[in-house]
């Protein structure tokens, strides 16, 4: 039923990190960590139940080299490049996601879920915050599962059987990241690929919302001026104010997301000063819709 929900429970119990949620629907701090060190398998294990459990996690207060932020990343599964923007240090894993002064425009500024245009769109990504703004620059993060779970038992069965075609292209997020495609001149091509529009999480077998308002351009099994209503109306209801949090960075800070159970969008409020951001990306294989 449509508005019939409670906030999850938590039913974890962590011994080796503490987790403090931070809003009802999604997200949670995470301490008693410090990223940049080898970690033992059971606090990585109690990580991604913390993942699992609240979709993004915060970290605060680390010190991360890019190489350390990729080893720490790389517990969690492969890393994989970003196909738009060059990594750091001549490496394809640990990529600036930077607005300059000068720009308007910040990277990614839409609701979206990282890069579902690719036939293996990734499992989450690590955003490491290098230097900010003195005020703005929050990141939104809101939970696919609870907009999939308040929907109407009808509409979820229908939008179980379709399939969503991604696409790299779409105009709205493309002026995102304008500045840094321009600025590497390198021609891009439109990246375009099809998932289930509902998904089955990997590790906790929920059910997830697999649309966003970046890259969904329409259901294959429909036309486009059918697509459009059904894609409006659920671009609005997945990021509803009960389904999201609101991360306010600091120096040091640093969020891991689910990308398949969640989605995000930074606030664009800072005209007039830098922000930059090491973000690493991790991939996850290809996402299996309900009963396959
Ligand atoms: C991104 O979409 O990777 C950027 C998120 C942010 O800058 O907060």
């Amino acid at each position: 039923m449509l508005n019939d929900w409670e906030p999850p429970k938590s039913f974890a119990t962590y011994k080796h990190i503490a987790v403090t949620r931070m809003a009802g629907g999604i997200g949670a701090e995470v301490s008693g960590v410090d990223v940049s060190t080898d970690l033992s398998d059971a606090v990585i294990a109690e990580i991604t139940g913390a993942l699992d459990e609240n979709h993004v996690i915060f970290f605060r207060d680390q010190n991360l080299e890019p190489k350390r932020q990729a080893a720490f990343a790389s517990r969690f599964g492969p890393l994989i490049p970003y196909p738009m923007v060059k990594g750091l240090d001549g490496t394809d894993e640990v990529v600036p996601v930077i607005k300059n002064a000068d720009e308007r425009m910040n990277f990614g500024g839409i609701w979206h879920a990282d890069t579902t245009y690719l036939a293996e769109p990734p499992m989450g990504a690590m955003l490491y915050a290098v230097e900010l703004p003195p005020y703005g620059g929050d990141t939104l993060f809101a939970n696919m599962h609870l907009a999939y779970d308040t929907l109407s038992h009808s509409l979820q069965a229908y939008l179980e059987t379709l399939t969503v075609i991604q696409n790299s292209a779409k105009a709205e997020v493309t002026r995102t990241r304008e500045d840094r495609v321009n600025e590497q001149g390198e021609e891009r091509i439109a990246l375009v690929s099809e998932h289930p529009a509902v998904i089955v999480h990997p590790r906790t077998g929920r059910k997830s919302l697999f649309v966003n308002s970046g890259h969904t351009e329409r259901f294959k099994e429909l036309t486009s001026e059918e697509s459009a209503p059904l894609l409006d109306f659920l671009f609005k209801h997945q990021s509803r104010p009960e389904f999201t949090c609101r991360f306010h960075w600091t120096p040091g800070a640093m969020a891991f997301w689910d990308n398949y159970a969640s989605q995000h969008n930074p606030i664009n409020d800072y005209h007039g000063f830098k922000r930059l951001m090491h973000r690493v990306t991790i991939g996850g294989g290809k996402p299996q819709g309900v009963g396959k």
